[in-house]
């Protein structure tokens, strides 16, 4: 990190928790917090809350959490430098021209070998077109209906059946051999030696938004089997970020974007006029991608293949663009199979009329509930309604709500009074909710680089984040242990600096303010969660019970501290440390009430 700590911690207070996130998720007051929706993952009943005390955020559905930088980072797919930038900006503070650190340095060196790497690989390839050895390739694009304009557009080349043509001219040209197999470029095998991952196929150069080479689709001009060879994940491309075609679909004057599935249709929709089509790269939508777009446009024409996968991938999406305040619709391309093959049967104007026609996504959706129940039969029929019933709470506001009751009404010829009704039951809990039979999965925040014991952990959370807010609990905190009695990893760094800062006494330490010292979204993740105890709420207010649960905790964390060291003294076979550390080693309970007596003295 490169700016200074008190910087940050300026920016920081100057962007309240609750004004930033409530610009971007609706927050109801809920005791002395506020919920809502999570924006990080998909969900009914609000598990998301924002503590303007402690200034911070913490999803009880997919366990996110963090500071105000946390936040920024995870929602708009930023690093913390850039999200400092960002909130430095909202908050007026301007920020001074730094140096990179090394490592900093180091990365962004990396990145710009790789991107070298892959401008060259796409060079190579697009010039090979045009080759000779190219004519199979140019002859693939050209029999699919590509112009010559909207091959040298898209940058499409052709990897000739070499062995490794890339490798050896890339190797010739100088760059390391670390920054090649970091590049997912090439395969190593003990047989065959360095060979080139990409042979044989039509490239798809993939670029970022602002038309850089991150990444390449390569497909087989044929049958054959894999259609498709996409790049792997490199430290220039995460797939689930980026989108085909989104550096010219930007700049596009239309006041929304076509999304579609495949490379192709991307391609001959840009071909047919449209310039406003992109490709999620071969995964389903994710939401870091429907936000991506939210930059640009807040309407979305879905254009997914006719098929139950399509339709189904459609259905999907649609939460999801919804959730980054994107209205989608869903277009129609019956009886053709997916946009490409549509413009070659019916040309332009045919698909011009298919985006005016397009069906809003909730009526898509109701749509694909009603084919789930046999209509003509009553039960089922009631139960439909009920599932469209409950949809409708999705709304919030009352005026919208009412207008897609109107719409909803009429659409399946129900009585709009009816279906008002049924509504308002439900929502009031009289009528029993359907239970959506689609799965909702949660996507949980891997903790993978952090190895935390889970019982010292708790134990550790609650003391920090009461000894941050509570004199006597400090003292008695700091009297007893040292930084390094915690786990090692993250709790350890937190309590680092909740030692020094207590040490210096100075104003009251904000969880907020500690999160900040870390610049890995995991690491902030879990460095908010040492703050997020839910036994804190429970309590406040019976101080007794507090007061037992904290020295509890306290001799917990001895012991397991000298445990630890005990451990290391038999190791080292230390015989004077193990004799001094198994006289003081008093059994847990008298621990506790020594601890307590201490407390009620601190209290008096
Ligand atoms: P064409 O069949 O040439 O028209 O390609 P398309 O771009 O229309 O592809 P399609 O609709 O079949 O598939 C959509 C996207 O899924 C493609 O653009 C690829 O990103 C991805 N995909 C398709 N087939 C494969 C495959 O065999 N392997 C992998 N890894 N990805 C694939
Ligand atoms: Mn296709």
């Amino acid at each position: 990190m490169y700016y200074s700590d008190e910087l940050i911690e300026d920016v920081r207070r100057r962007n309240d928790i609750v004004d930033v996130i409530g610009s971007y998720v609706s927050l109801k007051r809920a005791g002395s917090g506020y919920k809502g929706l999570c924006p990080f993952h998909n969900e009914k009943t609000p598990s998301f809350s924002v503590s303007p005390n402690r200034q911070t955020f913490k999803c009880f559905g997919c366990g996110k959490g963090g500071n105000v930088f946390t936040f920024v980072m995870e929602y708009d797919n930023m690093t913390f430098i850039e999200a400092l930038q960002l909130l430095a900006e909202r908050g007026g503070i301007e920020l001074p021209k730094t140096e990179m650190t090394s490592a900093e340095k180091g990365a962004a060196a990396k990145k710009h070998i790789m991107l070298e790497i892959y401008k060259k690989a796409a060079t190579m390839y697009f010039r090979k077109l045009r080759s000779e050895e190219g004519k199979h390739g140019y002859g693939y694009l050209k029999g699919r209906g590509l112009s010559d304009d909207t091959i040298v557009k898209f940058g499409l080349g052709y990897c000739p059946p070499s062995d490794s043509g890339l490798y050896r001219m890339l190797k010739d040209e100088g760059i390391s051999e670390e920054m090649l197999k970091e590049s997912a470029l090439f395969n190593y095998s003990e047989a065959k030696g360095v060979t080139d991952r990409f042979w044989n196929r039509v490239m798809f150069p993939i670029m970022d938004v602002n038309s850089k080479v991150i990444a390449f689709g390569g497909r087989v001009m044929g049958d054959a089997l894999p259609k498709y060879i996409n790049s792997n994940e490199t430290i220039i491309y995460d797939k689930g970020r980026n989108l085909y075609a989104l550096y010219l679909a930007k700049r596009t004057r239309q006041n929304f974007f076509l999304l579609c599935e495949g490379y192709m249709d991307a391609i001959s929709l840009y071909q047919a006029g449209f310039d406003n089509a992109v490709a999620s790269l071969g995964t389903a939508l994710t939401p870091n991608q429907a936000r991506l777009i939210a930059r640009y446009t807040k309407n979305v024409i879905i254009t997914y293949d006719s098929d139950g996968a399509g339709r189904h991938a459609a259905l999907r999406a649609i939460p999801i663009l919804k959730k980054a305040g994107i209205v989608a619709k869903v277009l129609n391309m019956q009886p053709y199979k997916d946009p490409d093959e549509f413009i070659k049967a019916l040309g332009r104007e045919e698909y011009e009329k298919r985006i005016k026609d397009a069906t809003p996504g909730i009526f898509f959706e109701a749509d694909c509930i009603k084919e789930e129940y046999d209509t003509e039969n009553p039960e089922e029929l009631t139960k439909f309604h009920n599932r469209i019933a409950s949809k409708m709470l999705e709304f919030e506001e009352e005026l919208e709500r009412t207008n897609y009751m109107k719409a909803v009404s009429k659409r399946y010829a129900l009585d709009y009074e009816e279906f008002r009704k049924l509504v308002n039951n439900i929502a009031l809990g009289v009528t029993k909710k359907e239970e959506s039979r689609e799965d909702t999965t949660v996507e949980r925040v891997p903790k993978k680089e952090q190895n935390v014991d889970a019982a010292a952990f708790e134990r550790e959370k609650l003391l920090l984040t009461w000894a941050c807010e509570e004199k006597a609990y400090c003292d008695l905190l700091t009297s007893y242990l040292t930084p390094e009695s915690f786990q090692e990893g993250v709790p350890r760094q937190v309590a680092e600096l909740v030692f020094k800062k207590l040490e210096d006494g100075s104003e009251k330490l904000l969880p907020a303010t500690l999160i900040s010292s870390f610049s890995e979204l995991s690491e902030q993740s879990l460095a908010s969660d040492l703050f997020q105890s839910g036994i804190w709420e429970n309590m406040s207010g019976d101080k007794t019970k507090q007061d037992k649960a904290f020295s509890e905790a306290l001799s917990g964390c001895i012991k397991a501290d000298r445990q630890r060291k005990l451990e290391e003294a038999i190791k080292k076979n230390d015989g004077a440390a193990m004799q001094k550390l198994l006289t003081v080693n008093k059994d847990k309970s008298k621990l506790e009430s020594e601890i307590l007596k201490k407390l009620n003295g601190l209290n008096a």
